[in-house]
């Protein structure tokens, strides 16, 4: 996860907005992209390399293993457009595979990093065309002119389980617009899977996610000039069966005010801020949701011990 640029007036004004709105409500919550300012970014790093949070190992391995199939999939002369790039670090295992590809175009919401890793890319693959988009891809946003060519979106991590159904509906929906007829769509999405392993992926024992999640507090004390004292918090998280997902939580130690702002919170012992889900699919579920936006599967892939799957799908042609 790359780290977020510095906050501009508006980012600001947003973060203030929503944090007022979700500490405001019952029950309350504050959404779970504004873990990953600098410090957030560098502890979701972390988190990757515990030995509970299995994902991203899972992921990484499972591409490197089926890499030459996923390219058979996407055929040649390509144009792999990946969302939520930041360092791009597993599309490197496709752009090994994919020695003939039309384009590769990542986009992502921090300018300067994305800049940057099209700067590094473009080293490592001098004959490849990179066209970088700086957009947050959860609203509309444009496209340079793209060469012809099959687009394959490429949205790896799971990040879908991020999503709420709306949410993951909406990006589904986009993904399929721009791959237009024909397209591809290879995704990385976490599976269903005993709930004692999920749990304990998100609330691992060397206290990394705990800390995590606690940086959100942190980061509305720096950012908002919020007063959360973090040692009167504890994280939480639970497998919610009925919803498939893990929800994480800061749950208050004690009776207590807070101001952020200016404006005072209060937080009764035990009450609960819900942070994040991650929602958790089985292949058919997910194979389901993605044809209601008219993705056909193709092909997917898993592990052993089914943790992860990559999945392949394309559109009408
Ligand atoms: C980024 N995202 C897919 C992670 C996940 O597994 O839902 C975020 C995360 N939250 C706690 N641990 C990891």
């Amino acid at each position: 996860m790359q780290p977020a640029p510095p906050a501009t007036t508006e980012e600001r004004d947003a973060f203030l907005r929503d944090v007022i709105e979700g500490l405001s409500a019952s029950p309350k919550s504050v959404p779970c992209k504004y873990f990953y300012d600098e410090v957030g970014s560098a502890l979701f790093d972390q988190i990757t390399e515990t030995s509970e949070y299995y994902p991203t190992r899972t992921e990484l391995a499972i591409m490197q293993a089926h890499v030459s199939e996923m390219a058979d999939q996407i055929g040649s002369g390509a144009v792999l457009i990946e969302h939520g790039s930041g360092s791009s670090l597993k599309t490197r295992v496709l752009l090994d595979h994919l020695g003939d590809l039309a384009a590769y175009v990542p986009i992502d919401i921090s300018r300067e990093h994305l800049l940057a890793t099209a700067e590094r890319l473009r080293m490592a693959y001098p004959d490849l065309a990179i066209l970088p988009v700086a957009a947050d891809y959860t609203s509309a946003f444009a496209l340079p002119d793209l060469p012809d060519g099959k687009r394959v979106i490429y949205f790896p991590g799971s990040t879908i389980g991020n999503f709420d159904e709306e949410q993951a509906s909406a990006f589904l929906e986009q993904a399929a617009r721009i791959a237009g007829p024909g397209g591809g769509l290879l995704i990385g999405v976490d599976l269903k899977k005993d709930p004692a392993v999920l749990e304990a992926a998100y609330d691992d024992a060397a206290g990394v996610t705990s800390d995590f999640n606690l940086n959100l507090l942190d980061r509305i004390n720096r950012e908002l000039g919020g007063t959360f004292d973090r040692d009167q918090f504890k994280h939480r998280a639970i497998w919610n069966k009925a919803a498939s997902r893990i929800e994480t939580y800061l749950v208050s130690l004690r009776d207590q005010t807070v101001e952020i702002d200016g404006k005072a919170f209060h937080f009764g012992e035990g009450e609960a801020v819900h942070t994040e889900n991650s929602h958790k699919y089985t292949v058919k579920g997910f194979a389901a949701f993605a044809a209601q936006h008219g993705f056909r599967v193709r092909q997917c892939w898993t592990d052993p011990d089914d943790l992860f799957s990559v999945q392949y799908f394309e559109t009408e042609a």
